[in-house]
């Protein structure tokens, strides 16, 4: 056996080029790409790993090993990204599902479950719905549910609905297309003549101009989906606006707002007088990451 073309082989060496490149997940990196290379699991990547590639998976682990080196994120090379309890098909134009971001589907669901109409049909709206991940998060647990998804990007709705097919939810859910600052609010209902129990939203809350966000994410992750408008509260603003407008009561509206932002959107949420209480709720790392508001 040519020992330069086991999987050993070949695991090792893109570890160390990853180290020298700085990626911290080095390792994991390469067992990650390698299992979809060569098709196996994480164990059979150990136990099996003086199998050899052949020439096409050879070719395939170099692109791989090669966008990595350049910091593309793994989820971009594989084209999935784990969210809450399924696996998410993403590409570059829509942005990766963070963890954090599960905790919405956590909260409405619980919220959900805490309330009396089980047997209603519910309608969810989710506003940037990128990936669909929240949304078909929300309604895969709960029956019958219905999911509007609204982006202004035409391929980010593409990438959603590829994943309602692939969960089995295309026939609870619809996409529309259209940008939330500017369409009328009650074109929304247009779609479903109903109100909605349930608004989720993870919007753009970037500020152009902020020093804090990873150079990755800036060069790989679509703009359109990271930054608002000077402040990074313009997107949350106009969106709060419309979700409003379209709330049932009782429903529940949660909003992802960036770090330094939760004051400032209670006030948001506040001034709009519809919700009869209003919570802030913390991140994994702490982080007041959730305005929630309940009519
Ligand atoms: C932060 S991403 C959230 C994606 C997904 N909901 C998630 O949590 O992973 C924000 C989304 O808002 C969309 N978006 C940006 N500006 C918009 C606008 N004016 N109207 C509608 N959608 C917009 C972007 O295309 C992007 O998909």
């Amino acid at each position: 056996v040519n020992l330069k073309n086991t999987i050993k082989f070949y695991l090792s060496e893109a570890t160390l080029r990853f180290q020298k490149a700085g990626i911290e997940s080095a390792r994991i990196d390469a067992e990650l790409l390698m299992r979809d290379v060569a098709g196996l699991d994480g164990i059979s990547i150990i136990t099996k790993n003086d199998m050899t590639l052949s020439a096409d998976q050879e070719s395939k682990w170099q692109n791989f090993v090669m966008r990595r080196l350049n910091q593309e994120p793994i989820s971009y090379i594989l084209q999935k990204k784990e969210f809450y309890k399924h696996t998410f098909f993403v590409n570059p134009s829509v942005l990766i599902p963070r963890p954090e971001t599960e905790l919405i589907v956590e909260k409405v669901l619980d919220w959900w479950k805490s309330q009396q109409f089980t047997s209603e049909r519910v309608h969810i709206l989710d506003l940037g719905c990128g990936s669909g991940c929240i949304g078909l998060s929300v309604i895969s647990e709960i029956p019958k549910a219905l999911l509007v998804g609204v982006d202004v990007s035409q391929k980010a709705l593409e990438v959603a609905r590829v994943n309602a097919e692939n969960l089995g939810l295309l026939n609870r859910s619809s996409f529309v297309e259209a940008s939330i600052d500017e369409v009328d609010a009650k074109g929304f209902l247009k779609v479903h003549d109903d109100k909605f129990r349930i608004v989720v939203s993870n919007p753009p809350y970037i500020a152009p101009d902020d020093p804090t966000v990873d150079e990755a994410v800036k060069k790989f992750e679509p703009s359109l989906a990271l930054f608002a408008g000077p402040t990074g509260f313009e997107r949350i603003e106009a969106w709060l606006s419309s979700a409003v407008q379209v709330l049932h009561r009782p429903g529940i509206c949660i909003f992802e707002v960036g770090i330094h932002q939760s004051p400032r959107v209670k006030e948001v949420f506040q001034s709009h007088k519809i919700f009869h209480k209003i919570e802030v709720l913390k991140d994994l790392s702490g982080i007041e990451r959730f305005v929630i508001g309940y009519t």
